[in-house]
């Protein structure tokens, strides 16, 4: 008798289960297939990279942040310095879909500039500022600006910014290890 009542409660809740199930599944809408899907989606695709920062916009939160670093070395906050680096290549990283022909030249200019073996990096590692100031003038005369003139914007010549934005604590004293 209590095994009888017992599976028939334990049936009763499978259904009740069932039902819950069936009632949260989403009416299905009808998917296009076939080449109007494909020509819908690939109009999509193009839209969105068309509304993507290409390289000026990017640009300049590179060179903001670029002036930053400068700032944040001189004072002594080298876990800025070295986040600023970080920071100047995600503002890039959308170029990969949006600028895929030039995007490549970054990457080298990147790896060889800003990237964990390059003299930059290795002065912000050391809180060096004599070799961090070389170091970064040689990038900006040597990477930035070349690439500017290479790429048919020689009139856009990056300069060391006489004053810092004042609005970041560039004096909090740190080791570029406290960046993670
Ligand atoms: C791979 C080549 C390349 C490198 C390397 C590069 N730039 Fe640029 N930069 C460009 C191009 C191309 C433009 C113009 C983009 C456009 O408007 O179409 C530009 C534009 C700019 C602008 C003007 C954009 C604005 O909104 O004000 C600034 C400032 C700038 N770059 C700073 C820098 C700094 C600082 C560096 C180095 C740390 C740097 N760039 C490295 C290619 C480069």
């Amino acid at each position: 008798m209590t095994g009888k009542i017992f599976r028939a409660a334990a049936l009763l809740l499978a259904v009740a289960f069932l039902a819950a199930g069936c009632a949260q599944q989403a009416p299905q809408t009808p998917v296009p297939t076939g080449t109007t899907a494909t020509a819908d989606l690939t109009k999509t695709v193009d839209d969105v990279k068309g509304a993507l920062y290409k390289f000026g916009p990017s640009m300049r939160g590179v060179s903001d942040s670029f002036d930053n670093m400068y700032f944040a070395a001189k004072g002594g906050n080298w876990a800025l310095a070295a986040y600023m680096g970080d920071i100047m290549g995600d503002y890039m990283e959308v170029t990969k879909v949006s600028k895929p022909g030039l995007y490549p030249q970054w990457d080298s200019f990147y790896k060889a500039n800003l990237g964990d073996n390059s003299a930059l990096r290795k002065a912000i590692a050391a809180g060096d500022f004599s070799a961090f100031d070389k170091a970064y003038t040689d990038t900006m005369n040597n990477g930035c600006n070349p690439c500017h003139a290479g790429n048919g914007f020689k009139f856009i010549r990056k300069i060391k910014a006489a004053a810092p934005e004042a609005n970041l604590d560039y004096s909090v004293k740190s080791n570029a290890s406290e960046n993670k």
